[in-house]
């Protein structure tokens, strides 16, 4: 058989965009410096990426004659995972979980065929040893489970294998080891990273086996990613954290069959990572009353209301230039809010240095957390304690307002269900919708900062 024939093209590292010369800007993500140089082959050859769906290649149908039943969904046994994903995994679908190396990911989809006793799952793992997987299964504790072990990284042998088996999921991981012999490049090319999960998205629409694929992001994004990926599998989920604390956060960045605003919370324990089902009681710590520089926001992640500890340190800069440093928050966003409560509230804080932490780990957009960082500032730089029944919700505008904050009664009630007896938003919060469900939680409705401070600071 002659060999087919290759060329050079380059291809962005960030959205998999092909162009025939390097470019330093990709044109169409607006990255820079992500082009790489990689060899395909030409012509007929490459006809295996093409992706197929079930029913391609016959007549168009009438939109009225598909069958529209409900997809049929497998519990996990897993609560939070089940939830994610919009209630359990579609079958025939594939879902795409990525995150930077050592965060969890092969031990998040290995305690899932644990988990379910009776689900026939395919392992397929190109990174560690059959009995690296052992060990891991047998230090999260299971054994005896329905679950085939496959140290494979070819992925035509991967497809033959899994169609005769016919499991009941089928688990890759990962997606930057496997490669397939119908294109030329490297393990972890753009090429062979679209390829492979072309052909897993084929193998899981025809058969309806649903993928679990995984795949490394790194911080640099130095290897092609998941982000090529998205838009060809119908799940992503980001596994994200910090890698030294022991919270991991699961996010839906694209479903298919669900909503992208969920937001799983797990712990990682010296027997894998546990499901945890309340993360407002991780989040602030119960201490003794009496500390400064501590304030507890209400916040959002996507739809999930929680309680996060807002923890500053207000200090006299001991060098010329004071500094700022803010961990899980938007430093940006710190300096923003100094400087209001320098210019609207007359608080000298230009000749401090501020320090900023949010509980657990956590990376915070959700503006409503302004409010709790400057009395949490404030509370520091007086040395003067917030009691611990206190929480707040609400943005800060650059003339010193407090503005509403989107779904600012579901805060409420997860504020009151938690056992809180205040808590401070905006004055001009609708809050219609709360209809009596936070009975036991007094609503301080401020106007701006000068306000929260005479309320929050009497005397
Ligand atoms: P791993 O799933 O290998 O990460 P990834 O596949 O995303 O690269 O997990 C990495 C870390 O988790 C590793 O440093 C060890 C730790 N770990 C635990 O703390 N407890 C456990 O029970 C297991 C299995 C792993
Ligand atoms: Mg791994």
């Amino acid at each position: 058989m002659p060999t087919a024939k290759t060329k050079t093209v380059w291809f962005c590292k960030e959205c998999g965009n092909e162009s025939p010369k390097w470019m330093g800007r990709c044109p169409a993500c607006g990255e820079w410096n992500t082009m790489v140089e990689e060899t395909v082959a030409t012509g007929k050859k490459q006809s295996g990426a093409v992706m197929s769906v079930p029913g391609a290649g016959h007549k168009p149908v009438p939109l009225s004659h598909i069958d529209s039943s409900v997809e049929t969904r497998i519990s996990l046994n897993n609560a939070e995972m089940d939830r994610i994903l919009g209630g359990g995994l579609v079958e025939g679908s594939l879902v795409l979980i990525g995150g930077e190396p050592g965060i969890g990911k092969s031990t998040l989809s290995l305690q899932i065929p644990l988990y379910c006793k009776n689900l026939k799952t395919l392992y397929v793992t190109g990174e560690e040893s059959a009995r690296q997987v052992k060990l891991r299964a047998a230090r999260i504790g299971g054994d005896d489970v329905n679950c085939m072990i496959y140290s494979e990284t070819l992925m035509e042998n991967i497809i033959r294998e899994a169609r005769e088996m016919m499991p009941d999921l089928m688990i890759v991981d990962s997606v930057q080891t496997m490669f397939s012999q119908n294109v030329e490049s490297s393990p972890g090319s753009v090429t062979q990273i679209k390829e492979t999960a072309a052909m897993l998205l084929r193998f899981a629409k025809e058969t309806g086996v649903p993928v679990i694929l995984i795949g490394h992001i790194t911080k640099e994004g130095s290897i092609a990613g998941p982000k090529i990926l998205e838009h060809i599998v119908d799940v992503v989920l980001q596994f994200e954290g910090d890698n030294r604390g022991t919270y991991r956060l699961l996010r839906s960045i694209k479903n298919r069959f669900g909503s992208t605003s969920e937001l799983a919370v797990f712990e990682m324990t010296g027997k894998g990572l546990r499901e945890v089902s309340n993360p407002s009681e991780m989040l602030i710590p119960m201490h003794e009353e009496g500390l400064s520089g501590v304030a507890v926001s209400a916040m959002l992640d996507g739809t999930r209301p929680f309680l996060i500890e807002v923890q500053a340190l207000v200090s006299s800069a001991a060098y010329g230039t004071p500094q700022r440093s803010a961990t899980g928050f938007d430093v940006r966003r710190l300096n923003m809010l100094l400087a209001v409560l320098e210019k609207r509230a007359g608080f000298k804080l230009s000749v401090k240095d501020v320090f900023l932490n949010m509980a657990g780990g956590l990376k915070v957009n959700d503006p409503a957390c302004d409010l709790a960082v400057i009395c949490a500032v404030l509370s520091s730089n007086f040395d003067f304690a917030i009691p611990a029944d206190i929480c707040f919700a609400g943005e800060i505008g650059l003339s010193g307002e407090v503005r509403p904050v989107a779904q600012t009664e579901r805060r409420v009630i997860e504020a009151a269900r938690l056992g809180f007896k205040k808590i401070y938003v905006s004055s001009f919060s609708s809050l219609e919708a709360l209809a009596g469900q936070a009975d036991g939680i007094e609503i301080i409705k401020v106007t701006d900062v000068p306000a929260l401070c005479r309320s929050l600071f009497k005397g």
